[in-house]
């Protein structure tokens, strides 16, 4: 994102959630302004669960940073007992709005402040691009807060970019990880059992797909 943008958005990097709030209660239904709306699955996400079909109905899904919800709906469709949240109140409302008939919980709430309620409870939990859409001294957080949601054997699918350089503030957003998220997850207790990477791109930035799951 350019420096004018960052401004005009007010990205800080110690208020780092507030300006997604200003960018979704200026968006519609459409997706207008919000430049990582696609209005519908993530194609990386949707490739996958296209082909490992959810076969246990009635299992636990949580969608960190859930955004405009299309992806907590193809979750839904695919029998997962659904919670999805996002910092912005303003992007669940539109969620509520864009799908008044799905039995999805839509949620506002914050990853950096941790749920305890949620603790260990969901068989299924997807984050794409939250944690690089926050800056990086919060890395380890977000990745703690994440993994905490994942039940005994359940399993975490994680989609983000990646760089080999140095993240700095000055850099993002998006906040692209250096590879050694991996680790970061490993040692939160998950243990990484898939992992796929596409440089076809549209931004040009390679897209990781990972799978961990937690070892009782
Ligand atoms: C880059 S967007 C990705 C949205 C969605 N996952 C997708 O792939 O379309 C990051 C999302 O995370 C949300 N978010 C940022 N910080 C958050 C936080 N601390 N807790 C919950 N959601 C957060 C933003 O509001 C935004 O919807």
């Amino acid at each position: 994102m350019d420096e004018k943008t960052k401004n005009r958005l007010g990205v800080e990097e110690n208020k780092p959630t507030d300006w997604f709030e200003r960018l979704y209660s200026d968006a519609d239904e459409g997706g207008e302004g919000v430049p990582w709306a696609n209005m519908a699955p993530h194609p990386v996400f949707k490739s996958w669960i296209s082909d490992n079909p959810n076969t246990q109905k009635g299992k636990t899904a949580l969608v960190i940073g859930c955004g405009m919800g299309d992806d907590a709906i193809e979750l839904e469709s695919q029998g997962f007992k659904v919670t999805a949240f996002d910092v912005s109140n303003s992007a669940i409302e539109l969620c509520k709005t864009r799908f008044p008939n799905a039995e999805v919980k839509f949620i506002q709430a914050d990853l950096l402040e941790g749920i305890s309620d949620w603790n260990r409870k969901f068989d299924f939990v997807l984050e794409i691009y939250t944690i690089q859409a926050l800056p990086p001294k919060y890395e380890k957080t977000l990745i703690k807060n994440i993994s905490d949601f994942v039940a005994d054997n359940g399993k975490l699918l994680v989609i983000t970019e990646t760089q080999e350089g140095k993240r700095t503030f000055e850099n993002g957003p998006p906040w692209l990880l250096n590879h050694e998220y991996l680790e970061s997850f490993e040692s939160c207790g998950l243990k990484q059992i898939f992992h796929s990477s596409n440089t076809e791109t549209e931004m040009g930035e390679a897209t990781h797909l990972t799978i961990f799951q937690r070892q009782p």
